[in-house]
């Protein structure tokens, strides 16, 4: 368990579940994307950052974050990409021992992202939450965070206006 994490995780991960799901009720898929970074950024002490990034060709561009300044456009070879190429959840207990690991802020030492899909099963995002301790993250984070990227999105379709693939 992480040095500020002294509730239990699943707790603070059901309690955010139930306000998402009451606060994105009708919104757009970019009202709800910044609605799900300020709540799990507000309240889950180890998120250093947290943001979206939308598949474009040959690269992911930054939609709706929350916390320090991140890269805008990040290539598809880091933890994102490998999220992205691999359609699965990545966790990166140390971003230090993971190949092609993007930096876009030193402090960040552990990471997670996550495929966000569709109704047809088409990536709408990559959803990824960095840490300034390492090992922040492990398969409660993963299926709490699937389970939110799952309410929010699976009745959705990918928006021509955003994906330019
Ligand atoms: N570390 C990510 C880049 C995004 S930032 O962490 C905000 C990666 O390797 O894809």
């Amino acid at each position: 368990m992480n040095r500020k994490m002294n509730v239990n995780k699943s707790e603070i991960y059901e309690r955010c579940f139930k306000e998402i799901t009451r606060k994105i009720e009708g919104l757009d898929i970019n009202d709800k994307m910044n609605m799900i970074c300020e709540i799990l950024k507000e309240k889950i002490p180890y998120y250093f950052w947290i943001g979206f990034y939308f598949p474009k060709s040959g690269f992911l561009e930054l939609g709706p974050s929350r916390g320090p300044p991140a890269c805008v456009r990040i290539a598809t070879t880091g933890v994102c990409g490998k999220a992205a190429k691999e359609r699965r959840p990545v966790i990166v207990p140390d971003v230090k021992a993971f190949p092609g690991h993007i930096v876009c802020d030193p402090r960040s030492k552990s990471e997670i992202a996550l495929p966000v899909f569709d109704s047809k099963g088409d990536i709408i995002a990559i959803l990824d939450v960095d840490s300034e301790e390492l090992g922040s993250f492990d398969e409660t984070d993963q299926k709490w965070l699937e389970k939110i990227l799952h309410c929010a999105f699976s009745d959705h379709e990918r928006n021509s206006a955003i994906f330019d693939e």
